[in-house]
């Protein structure tokens, strides 16, 4: 993890929120490398989606009406067991203290006697317009997918889907996590990727177990060992308030003592939510007569960032090398002239740049022109990128480049008129 951590720093993938003023806990900026493969993965994710005609996308607002999470049990039930230390004033999460007994710990810093354990909501509260009280409060959203409930009966009424059907939805959510760490596997602000997959009850069992292993082959296409990914089923008392069963999958990030944590949750959420909102807002919620069951899927979306981060490096001797899927890779390609001295290799290696550049789903494309070629195809191992074309003298004579493949690090010599079906092909 410091490994990872350090080369994001370094290469402009990641850095602390706020950091030049000390930073903000819980916070984190994605510079332009995050930038691409965040998006890449985002992209992944509603290719999967959205391969079915009836899985609908949303995007709705973070700032919901105090009711939605009323309704929705959040103001009631989304909470940490938290305790303070009566000597030094600092916070613990009651379950990160060792020990089944919380009242017989000690603080983890002074060793000061510590208060019993107590709820702490986890919303971030504010108020809308300029007067503070509790009638103006509001809540940023703790998961986008009340989002998609609340906009159930617009969907219904707009387009008469069948059941099932499912509304997906990616974007920003806000924990006010009693103790953010471990990078950005547990931050206070990050994305989540939800679908909510509505159907009859009787059939709820079914989609259950396809929308689990659809959702593995997800993470498995895109290049996440085997080993390093499982599936996990809770138990009864572990469930929350709104589940009637639950799967994690888990990636070995290596932070609990056995390595693996959770990465996205599957539950089976019953009708819970729509006969919640149905009875707080008088709002007809069935569609063809029935409530439906509903079935999600809820990846946060840094999380897999991370995940796909940690799979993806590896040392070899001096190279470091992120073995990200193509798919994923902030750049697929990166273009050199072979030496950075010869203005007609530069010239030559530009235009092969720009032939490139036209092909959209290509985009972005690296271009390094300095230092020597071996410094720059290191470079690019560092950061992911699959394919390094080199423009040299033979390019001049017959129009042919050089490709480099960053995990085998062999070297192909490829007419440029071809390059563009070479790395379709491949990806
Ligand atoms: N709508 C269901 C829901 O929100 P959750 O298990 O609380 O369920 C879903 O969150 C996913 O969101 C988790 O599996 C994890 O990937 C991600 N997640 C949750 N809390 C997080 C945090 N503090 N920082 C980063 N990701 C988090």
């Amino acid at each position: 993890m410091e490994k990872i951590v350090s080369l994001t720093k370094r290469r402009g993938f990641i850095s602390p929120g706020s950091e030049i003023y000390g930073g903000l806990a819980g916070t984190w900026d994605y510079g332009p490398l995050g930038f691409y493969l965040k998006e890449n993965i985002k992209r992944e994710w509603w290719r999967q989606m959205l391969r079915e005609d009836h899985i609908y996308p949303l995007d709705t607002a973070i700032l919901l009406n105090s009711k939605v999470w009323e309704a929705s049990g959040h103001i009631e039930h989304f909470s940490d067991p938290l305790v303070d230390c009566k000597k030094c004033k600092r916070r613990f999460r009651a379950d990160d203290l060792l020990g089944s007994s919380v009242s017989k710990q000690v603080c983890l810093e002074c060793g000061g006697e510590l208060t019993e354990a107590r709820k702490f909501n986890m919303m971030f509260k504010t108020y809308a317009g300029p007067v503070e009280e509790e009638s103006t409060a509001v809540y940023l959203r703790p998961e986008t997918a009340q989002g998609i409930f609340i906009n159930f009966k617009n969907i219904v009424d707009t387009f008469h889907p069948a059941l099932p059907f499912g509304i997906a939805q990616v974007g920003k959510v806000f924990r006010n996590e009693i103790t953010p760490r471990n990078f950005l596997f547990r931050a206070r602000e990050f994305e989540q990727m939800e679908l909510e997959y509505f159907g009859h009850p009787d059939k709820a069992d079914g989609h259950f177990q396809d929308i689990r292993k659809m959702r593995m082959d997800w993470f498995l296409s895109l290049g996440i060992k085997k080993e390093n990914i499982r599936f996990r089923n809770y138990g009864a008392e572990e469930l929350a308030h709104y589940a009637r069963a639950t799967t994690d999958i888990e990636y070995r990030f290596g932070i609990a003592e056995d390595g693996f944590s959770e990465l996205e949750g599957i539950a089976n959420r019953g009708d819970f939510d729509l006969k919640k909102h149905a009875e707080f807002s008088g709002a007809d919620l069935k569609t063809g007569g029935i409530m439906p069951y509903v079935i999600e899927p809820s990846l946060g979306l840094d999380r897999a960032f991370l995940a796909f981060l940690l799979d993806a490096y590896s040392e070899e001797g001096e190279r470091i090398v992120l073995k990200l899927h193509p798919k994923l890779s902030p750049y697929k390609v990166a273009v050199f002239p072979l030496l950075a001295n010869k203005p007609q290799l530069i010239e030559k290696a530009k235009a092969v740049y720009q032939l490139l550049v036209t092909n959209y789903w290509l985009l972005p494309i690296a271009w390094d022109d300095r230092g020597n070629i071996g410094k720059r195809y290191y470079a690019q191992d560092e950061i992911g990128t699959k394919w390094c074309i080199t423009a040299d003298f033979q390019t001049l004579a017959d129009d042919t480049v050089t490709v480099r493949d960053r995990d085998t690090m062999k070297q192909e010599r490829i007419s440029v008129k071809d390059l563009t079906n070479y790395i379709k092909q491949t990806i």
